[in-house]
């Protein structure tokens, strides 16, 4: 693809976990870096390690919350590059758990406002410009949560189900005019997102942690099968192996899927 030629990438969320690990993988391939995020100390951070390594990048606050953030780092990418390979939507929360009836809807309101618009608004801000030099790639970090829809996580299942969605659609709208579209859906793995829970159950916070520190597969390892679906312009990425059974299991056998589901240990 034409764009990829850039060899520039922008990643929202880039200051901690995943984003962090996509920011050195694409960095040791010898792309120039755009590190967004919300945590300016962690951001800054972030582009002080690229830098001790020969690497090239810079930081610009952006909380993906507000549509003009969003438009001023297309902005400034424009203005330090001419031009933009890839943008990879990152940034996200996870919510306390709970049953569905009992979940605030100030919460539904913070997950989706973050995880599912803060997509939505990436992709508005940087679609022009790709458009416009005719090539491009939007990589969206969803998760496995979008299709194994496990209980007691209503709201990070439904914001992540609907990127997948978005996904599909923008795979769909942009391949015509060479833009390329991957959507990720990782199952957990060690990172800093259980930081992001509101006011976490006693022991919650824990169980999570435990959980994603059990992961047979790391950030960095999930950046470095993202920097090859991108050259691929490859769509779903599944990146921990055994997902793929909860992928298959669901379409081939709905009743069986709902079954195992319902006996899923939660906290
Ligand atoms: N860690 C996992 O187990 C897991 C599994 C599946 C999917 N994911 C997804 O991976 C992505 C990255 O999460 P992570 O696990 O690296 O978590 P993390 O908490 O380590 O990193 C998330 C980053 O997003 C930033 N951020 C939060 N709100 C923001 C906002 N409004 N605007 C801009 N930046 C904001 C944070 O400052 C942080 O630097 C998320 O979309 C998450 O849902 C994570």
């Amino acid at each position: 693809m034409a764009s990829i030629a850039h060899q520039t990438v922008v990643i929202t969320g880039a200051g901690s976990g995943l984003g962090r690990a996509m920011v050195h993988a694409f960095s040791q391939q010898g792309w120039s870096v755009a590190v967004a995020d919300i945590n300016v100390d962690a951001g800054q951070k972030v582009v002080a390690e690229i830098e001790a390594t020969g690497g090239q990048a810079f930081f610009q606050r952006c909380d993906v919350r507000e549509e003009a953030d969003l438009q001023q780092l297309c902005d400034r990418c424009l203005h330090e590059w001419q031009g933009i390979g890839v943008l990879i939507n990152n940034a996200g929360v996870v919510s306390s758990m709970g049953s569905t009836e009992l979940t605030l809807l100030s919460e539904w309101q913070r997950l989706l406002d973050i995880n599912l618009l803060g997509v939505v608004r990436g992709c508005a801000a940087f679609t022009p410009t790709f458009k416009a030099q005719q090539g491009g790639h939007i990589v969206n970090i969803a998760s496995i949560a979008g299709i194994s829809s496990l209980p007691k996580f209503a709201n990070y299942n439904a914001s992540k189900a609907a990127v997948i969605s978005l996904s599909e659609t923008l795979r769909i709208e942009l391949g015509q005019k060479n833009i390329g579209v991957t959507v990720v859906c990782p199952s957990l793995f060690k990172t800093n997102l259980a930081d992001s829970m509101v006011n976490p159950r006693e022991g919650q916070h824990e169980k999570v942690s435990q959980a994603m520190e059990r992961s047979s597969i790391s950030a960095d390892d999930i950046a470095q099968k993202v920097v090859k679906a991108v050259n691929k312009n490859q769509f779903y990425l599944l990146p921990h192996k055994h997902t793929w059974l909860v992928w298959w299991l669901k379409r081939l056998s709905p009743r069986l899927y709902e079954l195992v589901m319902a006996r899923w240990p939660v906290a």
